[in-house]
């Protein structure tokens, strides 16, 4: 078989990807190793930036968006027994959008089925090869039974543990990254939530944090040891850690029936290219986050929007925006890996530093960056700015 772009990968950045070709005409396939329940299966993030949502809407794609999505004017930020809003509509005029990654691909996947694009689930052994050739190939198994589709150029769409960044030879590609010392633990529960806007908290026993997936399921997080087991946690004490990390005088969590429980680790990576011949990376194949500020969605689907334009410039003729899409994509990139690393930093506790005091000072530290950030409108409208998202290129 032949066809224009092979896109790897049906997470939120292969699927977008998708409908910006489709709506343009050009032939694509999707090839997902996993089963469609475990891709709609997935629950991951759960806040889209200003420019995620308009990229949505340009494209027709916000009808369950627009029903079900919540715009959030602000966070707040709690520390010290204190919580303090931070206003974004008011400092920049935008706000963000509480809309599940789950629901996104729903969607995504829904108007796929529509408009009949071909996606083939429980692709296995998925290969692309020669794309430093003018026609690269990219092979896979379905059902025990081989299959090869040429191509004009192929999109690795595959998250971080997929096959295109690892296919590019050990000499043509560098990685930078670090992890941290700890991780997410983050429930689902059946409960209204508790606040009108998402709280993020410092406290001297870990980061917490309140966010929500609608007005009657609630999503929270603590911060917890890396290596941590889930089996350890019973509700109980999930429940306890919630209260003790966000607790307020006069504030009550509200506690429900927990539906989803799962850690994540913590790590922040980028590759120092996008681009190995007529091979792209777009989103987590290329870039990870630390959850802290809502930003690994949101990359991905920036990635996509511009490669999609230049793609669609390489098919008039034009290959300046496939040429820089590299460069351009990792200079945004690189801004979101340090608002990432500045929000994590800022908001968890090093309780491994063996030091006493060196551990008190970070915290007071944290603390004087916190009350910096609440008292002074140039850095609120920094964070606002961040927060609701860098602009989006096409
Ligand atoms: P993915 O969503 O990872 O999609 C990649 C797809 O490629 C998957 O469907 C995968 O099955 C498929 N694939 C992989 N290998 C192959 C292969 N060899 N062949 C074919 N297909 C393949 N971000 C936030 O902002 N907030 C959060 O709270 C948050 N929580 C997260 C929790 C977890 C457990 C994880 C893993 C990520 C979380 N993220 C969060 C990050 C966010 O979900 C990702 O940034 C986002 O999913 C990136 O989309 P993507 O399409 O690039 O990659
Ligand atoms: C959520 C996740 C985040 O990483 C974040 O910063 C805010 C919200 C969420 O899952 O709702």
């Amino acid at each position: 078989a032949s066809t224009s772009v092979a896109i790897i990968g049906a997470g939120p950045a292969g699927l977008m990807l998708g409908h910006l070709l489709a709506q343009a005409g050009v032939p694509f396939v999707i090839l997902e190793a996993q089963p469609r329940e475990h891709v709609l299966g997935r629950i991951r993030a759960g806040v889209l930036e200003q420019g995620s949502v308009d990229l949505l809407a340009r494209h027709g794609l916000d009808a369950d968006l627009r029903e079900r999505g919540l715009t959030h004017h602000g966070i707040y930020l709690q520390y010290e027994g204190e919580r303090h809003h931070i206003d974004f509509l008011d400092l920049v005029g935008r706000t963000v959008t509480v809309y599940g990654q789950q629901a996104l691909v729903a969607h995504l996947l829904a108007e796929h089925d529509r408009i009949g694009s071909t996606i083939v689930f429980e692709a296995k052994e998925v290969q692309p090869t020669g794309v430093t050739d003018p026609r690269p190939t990219v092979t896979y198994t379905h059902d025990g039974v081989g299959h090869e589709i040429e191509c004009d150029l192929v999109v690795g769409a595959d998250g971080y543990h997929g096959i295109c960044r690892r296919s590019i030879p050990s000499g043509e590609i560098e990685v930078f990254e670090r992890s941290y010392p700890f991780g997410w633990l983050g429930i689902l529960a059946d409960v209204p939530p508790s606040t009108d806007d998402l709280i993020y908290a410092l406290h001297p026993e870990g980061f917490g944090m309140h966010s929500m997936r609608s007005l009657e399921v609630s999503r929270l997080y603590v911060q917890v040891a890396p290596d941590e087991s889930i089996d350890d946690w019973s509700d109980a004490r999930i429940w306890d850690a919630l209260h003790e990390r966000l607790g307020l005088e006069g504030w009550q969590l509200q506690e429900g029936p927990i539906t989803e429980k799962s850690i994540t680790p913590m790590r922040s990576f980028v590759t120092s290219t996008l681009q190995h011949g007529r091979m792209f990376l777009a989103g987590d194949a290329g870039h990870i986050v630390p959850p802290t500020g809502a930003k690994g969605l949101n990359s991905a689907l920036a990635d996509v929007a511009m490669l999609g334009q230049a793609i669609l410039d390489h098919r008039a003729g034009d290959d300046t925006g496939l040429a820089r899409y590299s460069e351009r994509a990792l200079a945004r990139q690189w801004k979101v890996q340090h608002f990432s690393q500045w929000m994590t930093e800022m908001l968890h506790v090093l309780h491994e530093v063996p030091d006493a005091s060196a551990r008190a000072f970070r915290y007071r530290s944290q603390v004087g960056q916190l009350d910096h950030l609440t008292g002074s409108v140039a850095a609120r409208r920094s964070l606002a700015e961040q927060y609701t998202g860098l602009p989006f290129t096409e």
